[in-house]
Order: C-alpha cells, then sequence, then structure tokens
C-alpha cells in the first residue's frame, strides 16, 4: 500500500514537470517571429521522443537546425509546415 501511494507521487510528480515544460516558445528573428508551440507539438505527435533523446531537456534551436532536422525535416515528412511564412510571422 505505501508503495503504492508513492508510486502515484512519484506519478503526480512527473504529470507536473511535463506540464511545466515551455508550452510555447518564441524566436524572434528579422525573417519574422517563430511560433513553436511545445504542447501541441507533444500532444500531437505523442511521444516526447520524436524529438528528445533520452530525458527531455533544452534543445538549441538556430538557423540551420531550424530550416533541417530539428523542424523543417519533420514537417516534411508529416505534411507539417514547410513554407517560409508558414513558420515566419510578421
Ligand atoms: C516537436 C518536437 C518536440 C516534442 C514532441 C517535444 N519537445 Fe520538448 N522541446 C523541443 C524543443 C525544440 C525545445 C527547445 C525549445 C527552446 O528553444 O527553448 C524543447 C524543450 C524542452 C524542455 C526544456 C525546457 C526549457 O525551458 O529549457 C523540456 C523539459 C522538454 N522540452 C520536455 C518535453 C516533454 C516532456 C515532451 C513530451 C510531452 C516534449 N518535450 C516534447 C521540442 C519538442
Ligand atoms: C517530429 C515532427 C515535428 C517536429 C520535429 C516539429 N514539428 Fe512543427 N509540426 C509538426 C506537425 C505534424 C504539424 C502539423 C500539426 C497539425 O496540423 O495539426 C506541425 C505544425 C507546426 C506549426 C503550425 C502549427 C500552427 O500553430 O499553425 C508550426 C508553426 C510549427 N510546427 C513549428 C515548428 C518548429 C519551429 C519546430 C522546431 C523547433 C517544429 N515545428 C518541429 C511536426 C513537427
Ligand atoms: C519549420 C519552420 C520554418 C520554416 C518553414 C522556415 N523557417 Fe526560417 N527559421 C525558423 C526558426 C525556428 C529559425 C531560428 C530563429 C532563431 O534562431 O531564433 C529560423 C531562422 C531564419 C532566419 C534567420 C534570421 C536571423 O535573424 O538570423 C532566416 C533569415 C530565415 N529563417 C528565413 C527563412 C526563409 C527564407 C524560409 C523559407 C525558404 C524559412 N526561413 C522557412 C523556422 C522556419
Amino acid at each position: 500500500m505505501k508503495k503504492l501511494v508513492i508510486i502515484m507521487m512519484l506519478l503526480a510528480f512527473v504529470g507536473v514537470n511535463v506540464a511545466i515544460a515551455a508550452d510555447s516558445v518564441t524566436y524572434e528573428n528579422k525573417k519574422g517571429t517563430v511560433t513553436f508551440d511545445h504542447k501541441t507539438h507533444g500532444e500531437t505527435l505523442g511521444d516526447c521522443a520524436k524529438c528528445h533523446e533520452g530525458e527531455p531537456a533544452k534543445i538549441e534551436v538556430d538557423k540551420k537546425s531550424a530550416h533541417g532536422d530539428t523542424c523543417k525535416s519533420c514537417h516534411k515528412e508529416m505534411n507539417g509546415p514547410t513554407k517560409c511564412n508558414d513558420c515566419h510571422k510578421k
């Protein structure tokens, strides 16, 4: 019984962690602000491991990675947005 309580507390703790991981991140740049909806991506894709290797943590996003493996490559595969202005909003 005590074990069960501990497991449930652990699960609740993990749940809170998932909830507080940045809901949405914006990247400001001269081409136009890109909004990455972290929460929606997590829910739509259903698996943190689609983007995170091992324990989810900060991923560096720059122009090169965003236009490649970190963002756009998956969009190409999964019919996500690939046009400049789909991501960059003035
Ligand atoms: C579509 C790809 C993708 C998915 C799916 C995803 N993440 Fe992330 N995650 C990212 C990116 C990109 C960043 C870095 C954002 C930034 O620039 O700060 C990040 C950052 C994080 C961070 C670090 C936050 C910070 O402020 O440093 C945590 C923790 C995290 N994600 C947890 C999760 C968890 C838990 C899930 C599953 C529910 C998940 N992620 C699903 C792409 C993703
Ligand atoms: C593993 C796959 C995957 C990765 C990685 C990924 N995305 Fe997406 N993204 C998708 C899919 C699939 C959709 C379409 C979702 C839909 O239409 O419901 C989408 C939709 C979007 C949209 C449009 C959603 C809206 O609110 O209109 C934006 C903007 C976007 N992604 C930005 C990003 C950025 C920025 C990154 C990198 C930091 C990224 N995505 C990484 C799969 C991915
Ligand atoms: C999948 C979403 C996505 C698409 C599609 C996309 N970008 Fe980006 N782009 C980003 C992200 C995210 C960054 C990184 C911003 C940062 O580092 O803060 C970026 C960075 C840039 C930068 C760098 C701006 C600076 O201040 O250094 C330029 C320029 C740019 N993109 C132009 C384009 C052009 C032109 C296209 C179309 C051919 C395009 N992008 C398509 C997401 C996207």
